[in-house]
């Protein structure tokens, strides 16, 4: 089957061209996951978010490489897989195999970020970073190049609905003055805590992919408030 692209872009550039929202199945029905699919592509929405837990990493256990083989056959949408599991090198491969487009890992539970970072590439994924709340973006400097996203985490990994931390908007500043500097447009997306009430200063901010579980899910129109996240991150777009 031919996956989608994430985007169409006007230059070799990494970023797309319209800021992309990721529905994190995390918030969603597990009983009714295709259906929750079709929510999400008739919502507009361009990315599907899986967040993948061990109980080591981080205190939560969600979901591994059968269901994103099941994902796979049941959407054309880009799968975005945030692992938050310990030695990620053990398994990043296997997550493209199984389906992901892009796989991202945790500086945090590797101490051989760079060679996972590379086994992801390798098996023909977008490789990502992820840094918790307390990881400063300068962590990554001798990495730029290695990575094609940054995943910033706006709240302590491990469970949906939980309150965004209004510091990391800084970060995404600050990422974004690296890239610039470095002249590698890798993208950054953000994690956690993702509302109406702040997707406009994300992007603003510099932040092309934002993440939304509970916002989605757990609104009483998830397909509306998915295309109303996505209206107000289109309003914070730089011209
Ligand atoms: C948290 C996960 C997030 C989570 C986001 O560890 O990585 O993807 O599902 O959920 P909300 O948007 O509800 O904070
Ligand atoms: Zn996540």
């Amino acid at each position: 089957m031919e996956w989608k692209r994430p985007w169409h872009t006007r230059s070799m550039s990494l970023r797309p061209d319209t800021p992309l929202l990721a529905p994190s199945l995390l918030s969603a029905d597990f009983s009714r996951l295709g259906e929750e699919l079709r929510m999400i592509e008739a919502s507009g929405a361009q990315v599907v978010h899986v967040d993948v837990m061990d109980g080591r990493f981080v205190p939560n256990i969600t979901i591994g490489l059968p269901v994103v083989e099941s994902l796979r056959k049941a959407t054309t949408l880009p799968l975005d897989c945030h692992l938050m599991i310990v030695e990620p090198l053990r398994y990043a491969a296997e997550f493209v195999k199984a389906g992901a487009d892009w796989v991202s890992i945790h500086q945090e539970a590797d101490p051989h970020v760079h060679r996972t970072l590379a086994a992801i590439r390798q098996a023909g994924g977008k490789a990502g970073v992820v840094l918790n709340p307390g990881t400063p973006v300068e962590t990554l400097v001798d990495l730029v190049g290695d990575f094609d996203f940054v995943l910033l985490m706006s709240v302590n990994p491990g469970f949906g609905g939980q309150s965004f931390i209004p510091r990391v908007l800084d970060k995404v500043k600050r990422l974004d003055t690296l890239r610039t500097e470095r002249g590698l447009p890798f993208f950054i997306q953000v994690d956690g805590g993702v509302s109406l009430k702040n997707a406009g200063d994300l992007i603003r901010a510099g932040a092309d992919c934002l993440v939304a579980g509970n916002a989605i899910f757990k609104a009483e129109d998830p397909k509306a408030a998915a295309a109303g996240l996505l209206q107000e991150m289109f309003k914070g777009r730089r011209a």
